[in-house]
């Protein structure tokens, strides 16, 4: 299989999202990462299955749902994207990227990616809300290898500012913690205790096994980025207990109603100031 991104699944998944809404304008879209399906509970608006884009696949991970929610916040329309692909699902970059792509293709200029993550940073307990402010790629790829097309930016993109400032402000504004740099791994699994004492000398705050690659992708298409992480556990070796997913979703589930209110706060923000 090749796990480079796929050009023509891409361009099918665009043609086909336009016949399912002819008459969509997006502004922004929005990633929902694990746990952070709820946090967008009373949005009204159409919703899309994933199964009805080409390119996206099936998606498997718990706590993410599968389906684009098409909804409008104080005049300004949104793409919501419930649920993400990730590398360590191994089905390549495609599925991964291919939200980011559609808003591109459909006119937004801005994505709001969340995720969650793992607390290195002493301030940054379970529970915090982390405006990612920087990001080290150690997914050990990049969605960008592969022949070069010119339909994801340039060839080289620069990636001196990846997470736009004013929109990091409005993240802390609507109700974020703290801001930090969120290191990716590839997963699936955890990290080991030597691995998170080596993050933290690279200056890493939070860990995760998400974001950076639609980042990556939204920064080469000239997108605003803005990034907010859950932290839902103590890092390796530094949480007194084991890592599991469950209780990974289960601080999402008690940090939900601050989830919740920083995402619609930073939304009707946007909606409000045009930038
Ligand atoms: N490591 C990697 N990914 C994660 C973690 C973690 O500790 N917590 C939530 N997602």
């Amino acid at each position: 299989m090749n796990l480079q991104i796929d050009p023509f699944t891409l361009d099918a998944a665009s043609e086909q999202l336009q016949k399912l809404l002819p008459n969509a304008k997006p502004r922004c879209g929005v990633i929902l990462g694990s746990g952070w399906t709820e946090a967008v509970q009373g949005f009204q608006g159409t919703e899309i299955s994933y199964t009805d884009i080409p390119g996206f696949g099936s998606t498997g991970v718990m706590g993410h749902a599968g389906k684009l929610l098409v909804t409008e916040i104080n005049g300004m329309e949104v793409f919501i994207f419930q649920g993400r692909r990730h590398w360590y699902e191994g089905e390549g970059w495609t599925p991964v990227i291919l939200p980011i792509y559609l808003l591109h293709s459909m006119g937004a200029d801005a994505v709001l990616l969340t995720n969650a993550s793992g607390g290195i940073r002493s301030d940054l307990p379970p529970g915090s809300l982390m405006v990612i402010d920087d990001h080290i790629n150690m997914l050990g790829s990049n969605p960008l290898i592969g022949p070069y097309n010119e339909k994801l930016g340039t060839r080289f993109p620069d990636q001196s500012e990846v997470y736009d400032k004013p929109l990091r402000k409005k993240l802390l504004a609507a109700g974020a913690d703290s801001t930090g740099v969120y290191v990716a791994t590839m997963g699936p699994t955890f990290e080991t205790p030597a691995e998170i004492n080596q993050f933290k000398v690279m200056g890493a705050d939070a860990v995760g096994m998400s974001t950076v690659p639609e980042a990556i992708i939204a920064n080469a298409l000239g997108m605003q980025v803005a990034g907010l992480s859950c932290v839902c556990n103590w890092a390796a070796g530094i949480s007194p207990t084991k890592l599991t997913h469950e209780d990974v979703n289960e601080t999402a589930a008690a940090t939900m109603p601050r989830m919740k209110k920083t995402i619609t706060n930073f939304l009707k923000d946007l909606a409000r100031s045009g930038n």
